[in-house]
């Protein structure tokens, strides 16, 4: 693998001295971060006002230009976010001398400052990605398919619809003067709480100037690049049409929204975490968040001060991400939150499509789907197909012929060879007036995407091209006639973990994802500025359905219950879901949880199996065995055949071929693990709780490939009682044997990023001309780590200091672009040692120097220096 320090966009730049070294800071590389902002959590003893605090920081410098950004003054979480003004940031050739200045020295004060607890960094979160499916319908009568998966439908045929319950979202606002979402705000409407912390304008990154009000309403406007995603995922939720048959998963709650996103753009930190504690303020039952970060470790703040809600009795409901493609261990934050509910995706049974008839077969409807740029609709008219055979294999592809007869006509096309594009603009230069392009491998209509042509492009079933085949005889054009209202379409990889959900499990194997919702082609309420309908797609719609259904729970077993024992019920009655549709081996439980939630089992089951989910850690620090509690809360005995269902192993790595860059789409192995119970047979009489020992052997594989095996333990239930499942992992291998850099792409390189210095060369940095001469040092991770510092090494090769102090709790890269490698620069200052830890940088005289990267491995100790690995650069020459 060779990626090109071009093409991808650059990830970070920091200063000489991003951060002062001291334990209470606890700053991640992240991607993205507000530049100089960091929030600062005050000790709970801390009586005096925020205001006083700042000053008495501001008070021992001469001219601090410190901003309070948020205020927390919550039990949960006291302190505030701050920007450090750039008047007194370092300056880059770091001439300054040992005061407090600039903002390592104003970071200083506040860490020193024994009224603080913990400084984070203000990461930026992106805007939650949606696939948009479809984006309006028209007048069809309409059900949310999922609620057949999930025995939602069953749960509304018992009476539950979540009545008296709120669920808090956090989210872009919502637009409810739509119908189905009760069509007002405030006391009384189903919109009933909420807050706008943002305004319309807001992007924590092109315009980080909140302006807030007391009206989360989304009124974006169709021009104004918003999608909607707020009012999908309330819709989700508690939508309830008559009109229009939609029904979302508890269609009599209530609805809090915090708005956080504007209409574009970004979301940083510290307005996420004030949502959170303000929703938890206005004491709504269920907290749902369907966004996410790029980091995998659970010391991020927003995935602490959940936690800590989840810990004050109320369920925080978070989606997993959608990075699936990324492979393993990319859950994002805040869904890393320890007692949170991480949310995983399935998709869906069907989805909604346009439809078509053939003349003279008018009975059948096949569906069509338009690629999102084609113009609105497809012309009626004859259709002829662009080869005589249903069996070339690139069919309208440049140098393959395409029949005369298409001109004034739809062309039919065979899928594969080439791009839709390319097909659509040979078939355009015949001059066909639009393209159908049939699957070829006996799929379902599906979605070309975005094609850039002018004529308008679909995607129809392998039957549909069959149809038009035999309705042509191959070359007779035909009538076709094309319907916009729509049609139910089966998806082939119904009730199956969707391909974009983030897989687990976090860097020091905690088990993640929980429990999976429906979040692939979920149709729900948008906007009216949009159409009032639409498909969306992402664990952002899943996040929300897991959310619904506690609702649902709740109304039917009692309000204010501990969120583990909700999560727990729910995950020991989830629907288990194979690789892949027809095939035997189940999906490891790092993609799908537990499985699919299937509410009524949850609810009416007396069954309740604890701890619910296990992680078995890796081979060296193996959980050898976890005593599982088995508790009857009914009226009559239940008695439990004990078994080990195994899963599919994950295999992240190729090492052989690829070494340890994590496979960007994960392979399956067939290695399990056996599993060894104190009994195989139990009965649990009623009000009574029994104990199971189960120990694990994990598979003989080589350590060195790290597959992460699993399963479930199957409690097979007697007579009318539910089957419960425990979902497992474990790890063959030693996360301490993780490569942390990429060795393959580390090095030092010239301004011009064009040369990489090698060992025995000299590097030389002028200070008099920084901007030609400042070298880049790239680096890659293969894996997480909680820590890398880079030290400054003298001619003799002896430490003297810092030219990048502690960053902690980094993401490993994956292959996206943008998120290839970290970069960091150096302009000839550091942190001394032996000073104040926190002092700010100096000069280095001039003379030559190495810098030593360290970076500790996974499950490393911090004080010992074979718990590191290192790197020492090419030898640089300083001078002026
Ligand atoms: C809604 O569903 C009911 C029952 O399935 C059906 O009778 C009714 O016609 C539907 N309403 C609309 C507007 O389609
Ligand atoms: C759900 O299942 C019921 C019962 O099997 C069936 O009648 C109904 O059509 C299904 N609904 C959808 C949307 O699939
Ligand atoms: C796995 O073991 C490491 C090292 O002892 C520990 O830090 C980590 O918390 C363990 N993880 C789990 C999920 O038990
Ligand atoms: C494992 O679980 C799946 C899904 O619930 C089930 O179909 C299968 O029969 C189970 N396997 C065994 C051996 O019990
Ligand atoms: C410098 O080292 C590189 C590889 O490390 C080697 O290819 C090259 O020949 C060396 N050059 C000199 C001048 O020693």
């Amino acid at each position: 693998m060779k990626i090109s320090l071009f093409a991808a966009a650059l990830v970070t730049v920091l200063s000489v001295v991003d951060a002062a070294q001291h334990p209470k800071i606890k700053l991640s590389k992240n991607s993205k971060k507000v530049a100089d902002s960091y929030i600062i959590e005050l000790e709970t003893s801390y009586t005096g006002t925020h205001a006083s605090f700042l000053k008495s920081i501001a008070s021992k410098f001469e001219n601090a230009d410190i901003t309070m950004r948020q205020t927390y003054d919550s039990p949960l979480f006291k302190g505030m976010s701050v920007k450090i003004g750039s008047t007194a940031s370092v300056d880059g050739v770091g001439k300054r001398s040992l005061h407090h200045t600039g903002s390592s020295g104003v970071l200083a004060a506040f860490a020193e400052s024994p009224e603080v607890r913990t400084i984070y960094p203000n990461t930026i979160t992106e805007r939650p990605k949606v696939t948009v499916v479809s984006k309006s319908h028209s007048n069809s009568p309409e059900l949310m398919f999922a609620h057949n998966l999930t025995q939602v439908t069953t749960a509304h045929n018992y009476g539950y619809y979540g009545k008296g319950l709120t669920v808090g979202i956090l989210d872009t606002g919502v637009d409810y003067t739509h119908p189905a979402l009760g069509g007002c705000f405030g006391k009384g409407c189903k919109v009933a709480l909420g807050y706008d912390l943002v305004g319309d304008a807001y992007d924590a990154d092109k315009n980080p100037h909140p302006v807030p009000d007391n009206d989360p309403l989304d009124a974006c406007g169709a021009n104004s690049g918003a999608e909607g995603h707020g009012t999908h995922v309330s819709g989700i939720v508690a939508a309830d049409d008559h009109k229009y048959n939609f029904t979302g998963v508890a269609p009599q709650a209530k609805l809090g929204m915090w708005r956080i996103f504007g209409c574009t753009g970004t979301v940083s930190d510290d307005i996420i975490i004030q949502a959170m504690l303000m929703a938890y303020e206005a004491k709504v039952d269920i907290i749902s968040l369907s966004l996410g970060g790029s980091s995998n470790w659970e010391e991020e703040v927003g995935s602490v001060v959940a936690d800590r809600i989840v810990g004050k009795g109320v369920p925080v409901v978070i989606a997993a991400g959608n990075a699936g493609a990324d492979g393993y261990g990319q859950i994002g934050s805040p869904g890393t939150g320890k007692r949170v509910t991480t949310v995983a995706s399935f998709d869906n049974s069907h989805f909604l499509a346009a439809y078509f008839v053939i003349a003279g077969h008018e009975d059948t409807k096949y569906p069509y789907v338009l690629s999102s740029h084609a113009s609105p609709s497809m012309p009626n008219g004859p259709i002829v197909p662009s080869a005589s055979t249903d069996t070339v294999t690139n069919d309208a592809c440049n140098g393959s012929p395409v029949s005369s007869q298409v001109s004034g006509k739809i062309a039919l096309v065979r899928r594969g060879g080439c791009t839709f594009d390319e097909k659509a603009a040979s078939v355009e230069a015949a001059g066909a007036i639009g393209m159908l392009v049939y699957d070829q491998s006996g799929g379902g209509a599906f979605s070309p995407g975005s094609t850039t042509n002018t004529i308008p492009v679909a995607g129809i079933s392998t039957d549909a091209g069959e149809a038009i085949f035999a309705a042509t005889h191959g070359q007779r054009p035909v009538s076709v006639e094309f319907f916009t209202d729509y049609t139910a379409v089966a998806i082939a990889s119904a009730d199956t973990v969707s391909s974009f959900s983030s897989i687990g499990p976090l860097n020091e194997n905690q088990f993640k994802p929980n429990i999976a919702g429906i979040g692939g082609q979920v149709f729900s309420t948008l906007p009216l500025y949009l159409g009032g309908y639409g498909t969306y797609s992402g664990t952002s719609m899943a996040t929300p359905y897991i959310s619904g259904s506690i609702a649902l729970f709740l109304e039917a077993t009692g309000k204010h219950q501990d969120p583990t024992y909700i999560l727990e019920k729910f995950q020991n009655f989830a629907h288990l879901a194979p690789v892949t549709n027809g095939m035997e081996g189940l999906d490891n439980p790092i993609r799908q949880g537990a499985g699919l939630v299937q509410i009524v089992d949850t609810i009416k089951d007396a069954g309740h199996v604890s701890p619910a989910q296990i992680s078995f850690n890796d081979t060296a620090h193996l959980v050898t065995s976890v005593t599982l509690k088995i508790s009857n809360k009914g009226k009559t005995a239940i008695t439990y055949t004990i078994s080990n269902n195994q899963s599919m192993a994950v295999s992240p790595f190729d090492v052989a071929n690829s070494g340890y860059t994590p496979l960007p789409a994960i392979a399956y192995t067939t290695d399990a693990a056996t599993l060894r119970f104190s009994t195989r047979r139990i009965t649990v009489k009623p009000g009574k709780t029994v104990t199971v020992k189960v120990s694990v052997v994990p598979p003989k594989t080589n350590p060195k490939d790290h597959i992460h095996y699993g399963g479930f333990v199957q409690f097979k239930a007697s007579g009318n009682a539910k089957t419960i499942h425990v979902p497992y992992f474990g790890v063959v291998g030693n996360n301490k044997d993780l490569p942390i850099f990429d060795t393959t792409l580390l090095g030092l390189y010239s301004n011009d990023l064009s040369t990489e210095y090698t060992s025995n060369q000299t590097y030389v940095l002028d200070r008099s001309n920084l901007a030609t001469t400042t070298p880049y040092i790239v680096y890659r991770l293969l894996s997480g780590t909680a820590y890398i510092e880079a030290q400054l090494l003298d001619s003799n090769k002896q430490f003297i200091g810092y030219t990048e102090t502690d960053l902690a709790y980094i993401p490993r890269n994956t292959l996206e672009s943008g998120a290839q490698y970290y970069q960091t620069t150096w302009q000839g200052s550091y942190v001394p040692k032996g000073f104040k830890q926190t002092s700010s940088s100096v000069a280095a005289p001039d003379g030559y120097y190495w810098i030593k990267f360290r970076a500790l491995k996974q499950f490393g100790n911090p004080a010992k220096n074979s718990d590191f690995e290192t790197w020492l650069s090419p030898r640089i020459q300083l001078k002026n």
